[in-house]
């Protein structure tokens, strides 16, 4: 776990992660998700969002990564993900690579929809050699 992000902020995460799941809009794929991320101590959430064009859907990792930018948040510390399946699902390359422009050694922390199993990584680690908005200085 990333250092400055407590067990409790962790717990927390993940149950508005859990309730953000049950507003997704997933009737396509019946593949429910929700997400949460922390960013200067808030929690902001997000969920699944398709669309009958299908390619504008919007994964939650997404939508709560955004809310937070918009809000104001320039710094993600941590970011929760539980989906409606029985593994726990990880963050897909896209939203890895939209996380990784707001903290790329962030914590992510998935867990299955009944709670059951819980897998935690730093971004970095899902994500090596990404490439971020310091290549574009140089
Ligand atoms: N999805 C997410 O919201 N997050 C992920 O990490 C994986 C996939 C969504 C996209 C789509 O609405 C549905 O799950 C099936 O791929």
């Amino acid at each position: 776990m990333t250092a400055d992000v407590t067990a409790e902020q962790i717990d927390e995460l993940l149950r508005t992660a859990h309730d953000a799941r049950t507003r997704a809009y997933a009737p396509y794929s019946d593949f429910t998700v929700g997400s949460a991320v922390l960013a200067g101590g808030r929690i902001y959430s997000g969920c699944n969002v398709e669309n009958a064009s299908y390619g504008l859907s919007i994964c939650a990792e997404r939508v709560a990564a955004t809310t937070a930018v918009a809000a104001g948040e320039r710094r993600i510390d941590a970011v929760a993900v539980v989906g409606s399946s029985g593994r726990p699902t990880p963050p897909c390359g896209a939203c890895r690579q939209v996380l990784n422009e707001f903290g790329p050694s962030m914590a992510v922390v998935v867990e299955t929809f009944d709670g059951v199993l819980r897998e935690e990584w730093s971004l970095d680690a899902i994500l090596p050699h990404a490439f971020g908005p310091d290549y574009l200085k140089e």
